[in-house]
């Protein structure tokens, strides 16, 4: 059977007065996110080619249908990510558009190596993502209150749908290649990696805001960095076993409770989290 994988449009509305810091209370977080966001048009559709390359290698159905499905979540995700990146451009950051440059010119690079390399980089970003959603779906209130909930359930929704294409880009992997040891260097590759992508977007930013070298907005900085490799490198270190499956990591029940909010609600606008209350159940 397929794994239940449903393609949302959500269309978040960016006006030009949004705040890039959208956590008036917390700027370096709100900085951090936007750098994640930044990076999405570039790694998402760098995930997107290499599983439309290794279809050709699939014959399990049921796999074929998670790849279609694992395409047209991340899809969605990107393209609402560039328009959110591009607000940011408009509103007071546009040497942004130095960074994706340096994106854009990393995954040309990973473009030409080989497909299992590849894979193992889709599988090992996919793989930690799973703490980082355990960590912001777990820990929503103190990240997300009082922020601006367009922010907030763009994140969320985000780190939904990772849940359930969570095995997917594993998966793939596991039917071309399936060796431990490049799946344990994509994983720390691609975690790195986008961790690494994040952080030249917050970078220029914090510059921008006159922050970079103020030590109270680098410890808070840290502090924030530091919570990011203690739920990833959690993720991670429970993929490095050899028989390790995506599907053996329990989701946060609250994963459920938005799915079905999603399903009940009877408009066309994005499932929104009021952040006034982020740590109750949705809807
Ligand atoms: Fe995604
Ligand atoms: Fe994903």
């Amino acid at each position: 059977m397929p794994h239940d994988i449903e393609i949302r449009k959500q269309a978040f509305d960016f006006p030009p007065e949004s705040a890039p810091i959208w956590h008036p209370e917390q700027p370096e977080w709100s900085h951090m996110v936007n750098g994640a966001s930044l990076a999405m048009p570039y790694l998402e559709p760098f995930l997107i080619k290499t599983m439309r390359e290794a279809v050709e290698q699939i014959e399990d159905e049921d796999l074929l249908t998670d790849v279609r499905h694992f395409i047209g979540q991340e899809a969605q995700h990107y393209t609402t990510h560039r328009r959110y990146n591009e607000m940011l451009k408009a509103n007071g950051y546009p040497e942004l558009a130095d960074v994706e440059a340096s994106m854009t010119r990393d995954y040309e690079r990973f473009a030409k190596k080989s497909l299992e390399w590849r894979l193992a980089y889709a599988a090992g970003f996919e793989t930690m993502t799973m703490g980082i959603t355990e960590w912001l779906i777990n820990h929503r209130d103190e990240l997300f209150h009082g922020a601006d909930p367009v922010v907030a359930s763009l994140v969320l929704w985000h780190m939904v749908e990772e849940t359930e294409h969570k095995s997917v880009a594993f998966d793939v992997y596991q039917s071309v290649s399936g060796r431990w040891l490049p799946r344990v260097w994509g994983l720390l590759r691609g975690s790195l990696h986008v961790g690494f992508l994040s952080r030249r977007g917050y970078r220029a930013m914090l510059k921008k805001d006159g922050k970079w070298h103020s030590l109270r907005s680098r410890l808070a900085l840290w502090h924030m960095v530091a919570k990011f490799f203690v739920h990833a490198g959690s993720a991670m270190l429970r993929a490095t076993l050899p028989g390790h499956h995506p599907d053996e990591t329990e989701n946060p029940q609250w994963v459920s409770e938005w799915i079905h909010t999603y399903q009940q609600r009877d408009t066309g606008e994005p499932l929104m989290l009021d952040t006034r209350r982020a740590g109750l159940p949705i809807g």
